[in-house]
């Protein structure tokens, strides 16, 4: 028989949530229990159109947004067929940022709509479940400055956050709300417990196409 597959699961929030800490120590905490688990990062920085998005972050060189907004949806097509194929193995990915970043980070600039953003990424494979780490703008600024990169201002950050809120309107799309304002421990346990459950349904279903 062939192994199980293994589940597509994203962590999406805005700056200063925990999104990093929280998918190294999920990665970390599956492996343990005998899971094979493995992380992604988007964008994904290491390939030649990463190269292009991380130059364009680090305001190193100027692209034109819907020029950036489609190397950000390329940078996640260029690595399907190796998310697809480790699926298949079993392995389940815990993926930091996603499509749902791509859609609210573009959107919330001027002249840009929901819909056109969440065109080019339409047919990716669909997670299995999507955690929102919720943290209020008090709480996000509480917990230091923010960075240097392109989008790290509290205006912006507050344009995307209601971007995901409108994001999360679609129940096509299993998202969890996760209160990010707790301790670590204390999200990890509640992360933890909704990709379990993630994992175990996927195991009997086929992996889906997003948007679509
Ligand atoms: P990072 O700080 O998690 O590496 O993310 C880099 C920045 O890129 C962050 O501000 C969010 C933004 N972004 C987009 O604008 N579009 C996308 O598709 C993704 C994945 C991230």
């Amino acid at each position: 028989m062939a192994c199980k597959r293994g589940a597509l699961i994203v962590l999406e929030g805005v700056d200063k949530a925990g999104k990093t800490t929280q998918c190294k120590k999920l990665v970390q905490a599956l492996q343990q229990s005998g899971r094979p688990a493995e992380m992604m990062r988007f964008p994904d920085r290491t390939t030649t159109i990463g190269q292009l998005i991380s130059a364009y972050l680090e305001k190193k060189s100027e692209l034109e947004d819907h020029t950036v907004h489609l190397l950000f949806s390329a940078n996640r097509w260029e690595m399907v067929p190796s998310m697809k194929k480790k699926l298949e193995q079993g392995i389940t990915l815990v993926v930091d940022r996603y499509a749902f970043s791509g859609a609210a980070f573009t959107s919330a600039k001027p002249g840009f709509c929901l819909d056109w953003c969440k065109k080019p990424d339409v047919g990716l494979p669909k997670p299995d479940l999507v955690m929102f780490l919720q943290l209020s703008p008090s709480e996000a600024a509480l917990r230091g400055q923010f960075g240097e990169e392109r989008y790290e201002t509290s205006v912006f950050q507050r344009a995307v956050q209601h971007k995901f809120e409108l994001l999360m309107k679609d129940p096509s799309v299993n998202w969890q709300v996760i209160d990010a304002s707790q301790n670590i421990e204390g999200v990890h346990d509640n992360i933890m417990d909704h990709s379990l459950n993630a994992i175990n349904t996927a195991q009997n279903q086929l992996l889906g196409e997003l948007w679509k």
